[in-house]
Order: C-alpha cells, then structure tokens, then sequence
C-alpha cells in the first residue's frame, strides 16, 4: 500500500495514500489526530476530500467533465435530462423500459397537493424564488413522511420522482406568484423542460408554444447543471444528511446554499453586471479593472472555479448553444456582445491568464434564460432543477452506509486564552 510519512521533531508518522480511477491520490488522515495530536487546516476545503465518491469525475487543469464516466459532451449531444438524472442516481444508463417507467412517474408526480399550494399565498409577491423553493421543498416532506428517508431502490426511486416532477412545479408557481398570474397545471404529454416553459408562461387565454430547439436547449442546460462533484450546494446536502435529516430537509438546504452569488447565485449576477455595463453606469475597461483590484470587494462574475483551472467544458457548450438559440428566436441582445467582449479582454490580461480563471457555467447561461424570457431571479432557480439529481445522488452515496458518520469538521481556536467571569458592575470598556 502506498503511503506518505510525515515528521515532527519526535517522531515519523506513516499516512496511507488513496488512489482513484483516474489517479487522483490522497492522504487518509482519518488516524492523523489521535496518533499525532494535530489537525489539518485548509479553509474553503481547497485541498481536502470529504469522501470518495463514484458519481462524477472533474479534471480541472484539463477541463474534463463526466458524469459516472461519460463526458458531458456526449450526454449535451444525445441524452436528455430525465435520462441522465438516472444514470447520476443509480449508476448506469437506463434501460428503454426504466426510463420510460421513471419518465411515467415523474407524468404521475408533477401536481402539488393542493393544500401545499395555499403556502405560496404566505409569501410577498416580491418574494426571492429561491426563498419559496427552498422552503416549498422542506414542506413537500410533511406531504411524504414515508418518504422522507427512501433507502430501499423502490422508495429511492419515488422520492428521486417526486422531488424531481415536483420541484418543477415549484418553480413554476412561485414565477407565476410573482406575476400575480394563475397556476398552470402541467400536461402529461409533455417533456420535462416542455411542462417548465409551459407552466411558467402559459396563461389560462394564451397557450404558450415551445420551439423544440428552445425545449432542447434548456434540456441541455439542465444537463450540463446536473451534477459537479463537491461543490457548495452539494457539500451541503451530503452534511446535513449526515446528521441523519431527512431527503427533503438536505435538498431545501442545498437549494439554500446554491442561492449564494459565488455559487449558482452568480448567473443572476452576471446579467446584473452586464446590464450595469449596458446601461452606460460600467464601462467594460471599468469592470476589468475593479476585478482586478482587491479593495473593490468586486469579482468578474461568471469567472473563475475553484477546480476548473482550464476552460470549463460547461461553458463552451453554453457558448455554442447561446449562438444557435440566438439564431433560432432570430433574437438580438447586446448583453451578449457586451458578454463576449468582456471574455475577450479578461483571456488577454495577464491578471486572469496567470491565475487560470476562465468563464464557467453561469457566464453564459443567463444569456440563453433572458433570450427565452426567464426573468432574472428565476435563473439560480433554473441551476437548482438542473442540480437536483446530483444532490439525490449524492444524498443516496453518503447514505447508503449503516454507520452514518457525522460530518463535523474541527478548527483552531485563536479566541482569548481562559478568563473569568466579570460582574456587570466590575466591566469597564476602555
Ligand atoms: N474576478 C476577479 N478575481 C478573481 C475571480 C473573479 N471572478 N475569481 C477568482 N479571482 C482571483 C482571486 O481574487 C484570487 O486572487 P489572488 O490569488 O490574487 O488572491 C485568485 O483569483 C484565486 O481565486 P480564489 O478566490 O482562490 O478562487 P476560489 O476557488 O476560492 O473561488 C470562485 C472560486 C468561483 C468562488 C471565484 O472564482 C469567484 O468568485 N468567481 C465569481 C463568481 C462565480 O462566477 N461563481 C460561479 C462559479 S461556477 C458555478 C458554480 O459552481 O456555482
């Protein structure tokens, strides 16, 4: 077995070394404090692994992406989102009649208990989506108390069906609460993103019509969003399900965590910081500049990734995909020019060239929601759909032990060395 010493002035310690698939090597420190006293220290976990996983592999410096092995190019290219949602959450490609049965159930999921429905009346109209997707997925759990802790395939099964239909439904209604518009119910006959679009901007006079390639290209997009390995929303889920809380609960904290601007928050932004730019309030030179300058506290949104040290796979499929939906809707948006401009300048500036930061998913992503006419604070909601399975999936990995084991990290203390208690009257604040 391989292993790695390490040495403090008394004495050798031997550490075994973790191999994965592709390679990837890491130090079991699971033994590190009760044999040698001391911790490790990494915040932001940059350099820790919080488990092994078999969902997905990412290599950042080579901008690899593969759900359980397969490139995310080839599932954009063939598969679509309902059948890669499987493959995240069991394994392997599904079978003709597995997916059609999985297919059927979410058809048998999409309403909501109409008493689930009167909690949307609870919320201000101006209510962030993010906000009642989060809470509306915590409450579905009261509706399915069977369901809460699925860990036999069937029960797994009907809470990934579930969760999945009906986060959809969500989504749509609380865009339709926010307009003051009445909820429109899904049709069966429809395909997954079909049911979004149409719940979203069909009205009870006006049927909204769905351009296949415009249905396509949100499959697309919920794709490329399904699943990326441990990334914040996804730490989440599995940390809150190690305390051993429920399906629903470890989502609803996900959702919570993906809301966050660094996070699946950052689509939103990016459009907000190119409308800034647009309208005349931030030049592009301006914004490359602030970027740059740590004091301004601002950040190149849609830049960046913490593993992605390379072009991110999910980004140039984006890309492409923006030109052809663009195309489609015969549709014009200077954000877009503004977008590819912004690429071209921040690629050539020594800044983002030896830092390694390149446009990820969200740059482009919101570009493809606003052409389609997704208002803006519906897009981190958008990421959710997408992510979901993956949080299932990794909801079902971290739980599919016996022994669950609490994920509880430990720190440094730097607080003040022990002192006592002070009577009020004794204090002074100098
Ligand atoms: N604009 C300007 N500087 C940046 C940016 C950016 N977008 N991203 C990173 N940097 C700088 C950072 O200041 C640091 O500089 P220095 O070495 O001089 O201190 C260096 O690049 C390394 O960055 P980091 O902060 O160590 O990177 P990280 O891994 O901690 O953060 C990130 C990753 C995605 C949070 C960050 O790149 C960022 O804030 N990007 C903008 C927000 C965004 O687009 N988020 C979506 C991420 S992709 C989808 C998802 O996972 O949700």
């Amino acid at each position: 077995m391989e292993t790695i010493s390490l040495k403090d002035d008394q004495k050798e310690f031997s550490l075994p070394v973790v191999t994965g698939t592709e390679n990837e090597k890491g130090i079991d420190i699971s033994t590190l404090r009760s044999e040698t006293g001391y911790i490790t220290l990494d915040p932001g976990y940059g350099n820790t692994g919080s488990c092994q996983s078999s969902i997905t592999y990412i290599d950042g410096e080579k901008g690899i992406l593969r759900y359980r092995g397969i490139p995310i190019e080839e599932l954009a290219l063939n598969s679509n989102f309902i059948e890669v949602a499987d493959l995240l959450i069991w394994g392997s490609l599904a079978t003709r009649e597995m997916g059609e049965r999985f297919t059927n159930m979410l058809t048998d999921n999409a309403l909501l208990h109409e008493s689930l429905k009167h909690h949307f009346e609870g919320f201000p109209f101006d209510a962030h989506p993010m906000a009642m997707l989060s809470a509306m997925v915590n409450a579905l759990s009261c509706y399915h108390p069977v369901l809460t802790k699925p860990h036999n395939p069937k029960e797994i099964e009907k809470a990934a069906a579930i969760l999945i239909s009906k986060i959809r439904t969500i989504a749509a209604f609380s865009y339709k609460m926010s307009r003051g518009e009445p909820f429109i119910y899904p049709k069966a006959r429809y395909s997954y993103a079909e049911n979004l679009l149409h719940m979203m901007f069909s009205l009870p006079h006006e049927h909204y019509e769905v351009h296949p390639e415009i249905k396509r290209a949100i499959d697309i997009i919920l794709i490329l969003h399904a699943d990326h390995e441990q990334n914040c929303s996804t730490s989440t889920v599995r940390m809150v399900a190690s305390s051993g809380a429920n399906l629903f609960a470890s989502i609803s904290a996900g959702i919570a965590a993906l809301w966050g601007p660094l996070h699946g928050g950052a689509n939103q932004a990016v459009i907000e910081m190119l409308e800034k730019i647009h309208s005349g309030n931030l030049g592009v030179k301006k914004c490359i500049e602030m970027a740059k300058d740590k004091e301004s506290g601002f950040r190149l949104m849609g830049f960046g990734h913490r593993v992605y040290k390379n072009f991110d796979p999910r980004a140039q499929i984006l890309k492409e995909l923006s030109a052809k939906v663009f195309d489609v809707l015969k549709h014009k948006d200077p954000l877009l020019d503004i977008a590819r401009e912004l690429e071209d300048v921040a690629l050539r500036d020594p800044y983002f060239v030896e830092r390694k930061l390149y446009p990820n998913i969200d740059f482009y992503s919101g570009i493809i929601f606003r052409a389609v006419g997704v208002p803006t604070n519906m897009y981190p909601v958008f990421f959710a759909i997408g992510r979901l399975p993956g949080w299932i999936a990794h909801w079902r990995e971290a739980t599919a032990t016996n022994r669950l084991q609490i994920a509880r990290p430990r720190q440094i203390y730097t607080g003040p060395a022990k002192q006592s208690y002070i009577p009020v009257d004794q204090r002074s604040h100098t």
